[in-house]
């Protein structure tokens, strides 16, 4: 069983949809979530977890910890602590630090909602990104899942799926569609490196 560590900042479902998996869908009984950890107390996904049964932490500002060796020492001991195999960006809100990119090398996936590398990059998030795909008058957008790099939205792509933008999509019409084909393709990236099929 390979073990799960999911980090989290807001609501959760691509979390949730990982979760799901692995009790009835493709990640049945090839992986299980062990631990969630957030940046974020008031995170949805937080309650998530706590109604899975699923060990969570909370591990919030950097100035807690002094400085950010400390605040990734922190987290990468909490991964380390649950053994963890693969380490899932689900809506994590902030970098993640090279000591950990570095002890998970290839082991650290995130989802994007966009079409990588366009609509990629620094300030490229959430509504920005759905947004920036109206303006642009694209005809098309999805959602990529690939591997975390040192730099931003810039590592290997494991997963991309499209769907279709129409003339009058809002960007809030864009982003559901995108958060449709989020949840069916992370469970699917994260059975493809297990069986490595990378
Ligand atoms: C998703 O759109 C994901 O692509 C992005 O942040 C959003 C998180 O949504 N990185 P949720 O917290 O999984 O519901």
């Amino acid at each position: 069983m390979m073990r799960i560590a999911v980090l989290v900042s807001g609501e959760g479902s691509n979390m949730q949809s990982i979760i799901d998996s692995t009790k009835n869908g493709n990640l049945k009984g090839i992986a299980q979530v062990v631990l969630v950890i957030s940046n974020n107390s008031n995170a949805y996904a937080l309650r998530r977890a706590e109604n899975e049964n699923i060990k969570f932490v909370c591990i919030e500002e950097r100035k807690n910890f002094g400085n950010e060796k400390s605040f990734n020492g922190a987290i990468l001991e909490e991964l380390e602590k649950a053994k963890t195999n693969i380490v899932c960006l689900a809506g994590y809100m902030k970098m993640i630090g090279h000591v950990i990119i570095e002890a998970y090398h290839n082991r650290i996936l995130n989802i994007h909602p966009a079409l990588l590398p366009k609509f990629g990059g620094k300030g490229m998030y959430g509504h920005y990104v759905h947004e920036a795909v109206v303006k642009a008058k694209e005809t098309e957008s999805g959602a990529t899942v690939h591997f975390v790099e040192k730099e931003y939205d810039n590592g290997e792509i494991i997963i991309q799926q499209k769907i279709e933008v129409f003339k009058n999509d809002s960007p809030e019409d864009v982003a559901k569609k995108v958060l449709v084909i989020e949840h069916q393709i992370y469970p699917e990236a994260i059975k493809k490196i297990i069986e490595n099929k990378m």
